[in-house]
């Protein structure tokens, strides 16, 4: 054992904590959450018995994107602080025996970014276009855009440059997200050679890792061949995902990360990647993690897995012997800033659905049933070998916002699609930190760049940090016990199926969670953790998880 109580290779068991800057906590009163304000709340980190923090984009951008549009790496965005931040932050969280992780954006840049603004100023076939992906337009006059490709966000992924100097016709450029967010062209060498120096200004800092934003992108199909679909960054339904599509999942970025590998490699200390790959099948997802590539692939069929003890059986199965195939490990996620959170989700009559968002027309969750199911589908996520990451908030049971005004709306996706798609806003409000006060402890003034709902109030950590039978404490509780029984680096095993459980054991853990809407009796043993106070001897509710402890009955 390391003397912060990890085990060689953090990773391979690491309980993850994403935290979103904007909306932890905000140190200077601006409304926008900062490092400043992460540091402030380090004690509250390491209390809750997680091992590392995932922190997303806080460098500098015009915030196009929430910070996803990065107009330079090197440097971090006034609003969140400085680089000596970002350094003490590192520091702070390691003196807390935390590692930090860091959010690196490969695909696109900034429309800001220094070479985004050489390109616009440059010719047509220039070295600085090369860096990103023009195309000439199709039809009389180049009006047309060079493909159909339609960018995640909605509409067409292609920008037209604005009228030239020269009067010559005007190229467009490639933008899978939204136009703010132009692609970089990774067949130009020196779009690797300058990532692997940003790679390494920040592990010289000390950062421990990368989260990789949209890992699956980078090479496009050569010729940028024709592709109807909309390129969605969910494969929501197996039917419809798309497995020929030309920009996402090409062989060809493998190469990028197992150089990356290496690169990591050369640094002390176990540095990891985890790739943000909307990738499928399994098997597909499993070659990002093969052993001279990345260390983690997020687990997005757990994610999108309704509320279905068969079908969680399944897709857990399935991911272990996956990721097993290559030898790497399994990194559980239920929620995160792109989508809405689960204790909203598995509160809707399709429970577990992901929608893109949930605004006061939608169907609105039933809040104690979503948080109920929440609180017992933590049991089966800590309970599995593997690594687990955890979205700011869901500590707390937060649900989204799901009635937030049209008016203050942030996420592109809304606006690209004129609305139809909500967006993702609901899931990225300001922490609660107390149940008083303006802005309920985010900061001093009340100042909140979006609104939080009434109801967070009685989610606030104040409130539930003394409060023995809160989800904050539930949580503490897991991740105490998960790590004394070190069940990140245990082997499932299958108790005989039964309709709506799904039950296991790991090491010395069992684990009951009941989906269905019946009670279901429990096997002898002594109960460790309940998500709901078991009032019949033997018997789990409905929506319900337990831990009993192994061979003790
Ligand atoms: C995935 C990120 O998680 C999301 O927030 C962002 O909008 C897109 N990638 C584009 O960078």
């Amino acid at each position: 054992m390391t003397q912060n109580g990890s085990y060689p290779l953090w990773w391979k068991d690491a309980v993850i904590y994403q935290v979103y800057p904007r909306s932890f906590a905000d140190s200077d009163g601006d409304g926008i959450g900062d490092l400043p304000g992460i540091i402030e709340h380090m004690p509250y980190l390491e209390k809750l018995g997680i091992d590392a923090l995932w922190i997303s984009p806080c460098f500098q951008s015009p915030q196009g994107d929430a910070g996803y549009d990065i107009s330079d790496y090197r440097k971090i965005d006034p609003l969140f602080g400085t680089v000596e931040d970002y350094e003490a932050l590192i520091k702070e969280a390691h003196d807390h025996g935390l590692r930090v992780i860091a959010d690196m954006v490969p695909n696109h840049t900034s429309d800001q970014h220094a070479w985004f603004k050489e390109a616009m100023a440059s010719d047509p076939g220039s070295a600085a276009r090369e860096r990103y992906l023009f195309r000439d337009g199709k039809g009389k006059g180049g009006n047309e855009p060079p493909n159909n490709w339609q960018s995640v966000f909605g509409g067409i992924a292609w920008t037209r440059e604005p009228e030239r100097k020269d009067g010559k016709p005007r190229q467009w450029y490639l933008h899978l997200f939204d136009s703010c967010q132009p692609d970089l062209n990774w067949d130009n060498p020196e779009v690797r050679t300058e990532f692997e120096s940003v790679l390494r200004f920040w592990l010289d800092r000390g950062v421990d890792g990368f989260r990789i934003d949209v890992a699956h992108g980078l090479i496009k199909e050569k010729g940028l061949p024709p592709y109807t679909e909309r390129a969605t960054m969910v494969g929501e339904d197996d039917d419809k995902t798309p497995s020929d599509a030309p920009m996402w999942d090409r062989d060809g970025v493998h190469d990028i990360y197992r150089s990356w590998h290496k690169l990591l490699a050369s640094y002390p200390g176990d540095r990891m990647l985890v790739a943000e790959a909307w990738v499928k099948p399994l098997s597909r997802l499993a070659r990002y993690v093969r052993p001279d590539e990345m260390q983690q692939t997020f687990n997005f069929d757990y994610l999108l897995c309704r509320w279905n003890a068969a079908k969680y059986r399944e897709i857990i199965t399935d991911s272990l012997e996956a990721m097993h195939e290559v030898g790497a490990i399994t990194a559980w996620v239920m929620s995160n800033h792109d989508s809405v959170r689960h204790a909203s989700r598995l509160g809707l009559k399709d429970a577990g659905a992901r929608p893109q968002g949930i605004d006061a027309a939608h169907e609105q969750p039933n809040e104690a049933l979503g948080l109920r199911r929440a609180r017992a589908v933590i049991f089966m996520t800590l309970g599995l070998p593997g690594s687990v990451t955890l979205y700011q908030g869901e500590e707390l049971g937060l649900p989204d916002h799901t009635t937030l005004d049209k008016k203050y709306r942030q996420d592109p996706a809304f606006f690209r699609t004129n609305g139809e798609e909500i967006g993702r806003d609901g899931c990225r409000i300001p922490m609660p930190w107390t149940a008083d006060g303006p802005s309920l402890g985010f900061n001093e003034n009340g100042e909140l760049w979006l609104p939080q709902p009434q109801q967070y109030k009685e989610y606030a950590v104040s409130t539930e940090e003394n409060d023995p039978h809160s989800t904050l404490a539930l949580y503490r509780t897991l991740l105490n016990q998960r790590k004394n029984s070190r069940l990140g680096r245990g082997t499932l095993e299958w108790a005989e199926p039964r309709d709506n459980v799904v039950e296991f054991t790991n090491g010395d853990v069992r684990v009951v969670l009941n989906c269905g809407d019946e009670p279901v009796s429990l096997p002898p043993g002594e109960i460790l953790a309940a998500s709901l106070e078991i009032e019949q001897d033997g018997v789990l509710p409905a929506n319900a998880a337990v831990w009993i402890s192994e061979g003790k009955g």
